[in-house]
Order: structure tokens, then C-alpha cells, then sequence
């Protein structure tokens, strides 16, 4: 529709940018009930988010599908292994969703309208770095095309498009259930302050789940079905205090993502011996995540990593919040 006030030139004319961000996550505790029969396993998780995040740009025509692109540092950085620039992608998924919940037709891709991905957070990395961008995308969406989805049906969208995505668009501190899809929020009293420690590989979420099973089968071992996250640990989150917190990070896939990655196992003894309160394979791994006591002690532990061959090591804080828009355009 041309309003009153409107120039237009053409009918469907570009619209401004618009630009969305989603953080990655760790998981501070996460328990793992066994396989269920849609393949997917039950989960107790705490999530947080970190100040490790992705970015999305939508930009172009909103009558039409985007192509997607990975922007020049991220391509230079990852190349383009391992991140499908096509309809498998989720990002493009949660677009084509919210384009569909528009009601208009919108026309297929073509090169008027791109969504260009920014990526830090290491794929493949059990960070959530896919959700993230899902989880941006589909905001970013909502945006473009006239915001035809109501807030609470976004989280809805994302549950459909992966068990990480709500979290990524909630962001913050919570405790998940379900498949990591039911959750509740935590306040956190301050941020708390990691390192993160990325891998050169990635490991694959379903086989490291997959390694679990196994394991625990050739132990003879059955599940319990995880009913709720430790409430020590939400009350030492809650408190922010990392020296409360370090004793109680737990997570059931580390054991598998060490069998698959047994070289993390060295990584992980290297953060504990350079100052790391604790430290843990974050998700299904292969990112480690040290806790550290504040900001400086983090800045201190990344530079000792990085000074013992862990280039990537990252300080990074937590909470931050979920998916949200950039105020300024691209
Ligand atoms: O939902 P998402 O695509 O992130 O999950 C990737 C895979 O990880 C699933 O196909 C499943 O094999 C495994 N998974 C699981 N239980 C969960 C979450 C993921 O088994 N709660």
C-alpha cells in the first residue's frame, strides 16, 4: 500500500536493511535422559547466553525469498564447509517460515534480496551457532516483511525450526526441559565470566548423542528421565557467584564428545592448570567453556591458553540478551 505521504518510485522498491543479532550458549548443567522414539532425547539444561554472537542481514526486496550469503570475514574465517548456503540452512528455514505466516506470496530467490550471515561462534561447536542464526533471522524477518507474527508466536516458530532455538531468541539465563525447548527464565545477579575454547573440528550434535547411548548401553546403563535442573545450581547462578558455580557445572554428553575428541581432554587439564575455577565441554561439544572468577581473571586465563597453543581461546561473559534488532542498519 502507498500512503498518502509516500514517493514511490516503483512499486516494490527495497526497503533499508534491517539487521538482527543472537548470542551462542553453554550449557552450565546439562542432563540427558535416554533416546526416545522420535530420536530426540529428553533433556534437564541450564542455558546461558554469551557475549559471543551472531549476526544477520536482510537486504533487498520483501516481496521476494533471500539468497544467502556468508559475509567476506566469516568466509574468509570458516570458508564455506560446513555451513549449507541453501534451503537446509535454518536461517533461511525461519525466513521462509515467517515469509509464509506474511500470507502474500512472496517470490522465489532470486539476487534482489540477500541474507548475508556474520559468523563468530564456532560451528559445529555445541554452542548453538545455527540456532543463533535462526534465531536472528527469524526477528530480522519479522522486521522485513511488516511484522506478521505476533511476539509469542515467534517462539513457537523457533521451536519448529530446532530444540536451541527458543533459547537463542529468549537469550538471558534459563532452565530448559523437554527437548531444551521448555523453559524458564533465571535472573541472573551478574554476569559471570568464561573462556571459551574452540576446536579446529567440528563434532556432530546427533553422533555425540548417538556415542552417549552407546556408552551408556555397553555399561548396561539406563537413564533416568531428567525432571528438573539442579536447584543448587540455578541458586548459584541466581547469585552469580562463579566459586559456587564451578563445583556444580555437569554436563552427561562430555563423555562422549571426549570419546569422539579424546585430545580435549589435554585442552581441558591446560584450562584447570592456568587458573580455570572448573571447566566443561560445552553442549555436544567440541567447545570447552572455563569459568573464571571475574573479568580479569578470564582476560589473564585467555591469554595463558592462547600462550600454550590455544589461539582461539575467548573471554566472554553471560547472561546477555536474546535475539533482538540492531538499532542501526547494515
Ligand atoms: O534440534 P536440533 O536440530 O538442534 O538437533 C540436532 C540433533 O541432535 C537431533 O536430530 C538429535 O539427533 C540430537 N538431539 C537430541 N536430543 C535433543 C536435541 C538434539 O537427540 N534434545
Amino acid at each position: 500500500p502507498v500512503t498518502a505521504t509516500a514517493t514511490a518510485t516503483a512499486p516494490v522498491s527495497a526497503i533499508a536493511p534491517v539487521t538482527a543479532t543472537a548470542p551462542g550458549k553453554i550449557n552450565v548443567g546439562l542432563r540427558v535422559g535416554p533416546a526416545r522414539e522420535d530420536g530426540y532425547h529428553s533433556l534437564a539444561s541450564l542455558f546461558l547466553a554469551v557475549s559471543l554472537e551472531e549476526t544477520v542481514t536482510l537486504s533487498g526486496r520483501p516481496t521476494t525469498h533471500p539468497r544467502l550469503l556468508l559475509d567476506a570475514a566469516s568466509d574468509a574465517r570458516l570458508g564455506l564447509a560446513g555451513v549449507p548456503l541453501d534451503g537446509r540452512n535454518l536461517a533461511a528455514r525461519a525466513v521462509n517460515a515467517v515469509a509464509d505466516a506474511a500470507g502474500e506470496p512472496v517470490a522465489p530467490g532470486s539476487d534482489e534480496a540477500t541474507l548475508t550471515l556474520r559468523k563468530l561462534v564456532p560451528i559445529a561447536g555445541g554452542m548453538g551457532g545455527g540456532s543463533a542464526d535462526a534465531a536472528a533471522a527469524l526477528v530480522a524477518a519479522n522486521a522485513w516483511f511488516g511484522s506478521p507474527v505476533p511476539e509469542e508466536r515467534l517462539a513457537e516458530m523457533a521451536a519448529t525450526l530446532g530444540a536451541d532455538v527458543p533459547f537463542a531468541l529468549a537469550g538471558g539465563a534459563a532452565a530448559g526441559l523437554g527437548v531444551g525447548d521448555r523453559l524458564s527464565p533465571v535472573e541472573a545477579g551478574a554476569p559471570l565470566h568464561w573462556v571459551l575454547v574452540p576446536s579446529e573440528r567440528g563434532l556432530s550434535t546427533p553422533e555425540v548423542f548417538a556415542r552417549l547411548d552407546e556408552l551408556r548401553a555397553a555399561r548396561g546403563e539406563t537413564a533416568p528421565e531428567p525432571q528438573a535442573v539442579d536447584e543448587d545450581l540455578i541458586d548459584a547462578l541466581r547469585r552469580a557467584d562463579p566459586r559456587a558455580l564451578a563445583p556444580l557445572l555437569h554436563n552427561d554428553l562430555q563423555e562422549a564428545a571426549l570419546d569422539l575428541a579424546p585430545e580435549l581432554a589435554d585442552a581441558l587439564a591446560a584450562g584447570r592448570e592456568e587458573g580455570a575455577l572448573a571447566g566443561i565441554v560445552s553442549g555436544s561439544g567440541p567447545t570447552l567453556a572455563f569459568l573464571a572468577d571475574d573479568a580479569e581473571a578470564a582476560a589473564l586465563l585467555a591469554r595463558r591458553l592462547a600462550d600454550r597453543g590455544y589461539g582461539r581461546a575467548t573471554a566472554v561473559h553471560g547472561p546477555v540478551p536474546g535475539a533482538r534488532l540492531r538499532a542501526e542498519s547494515a
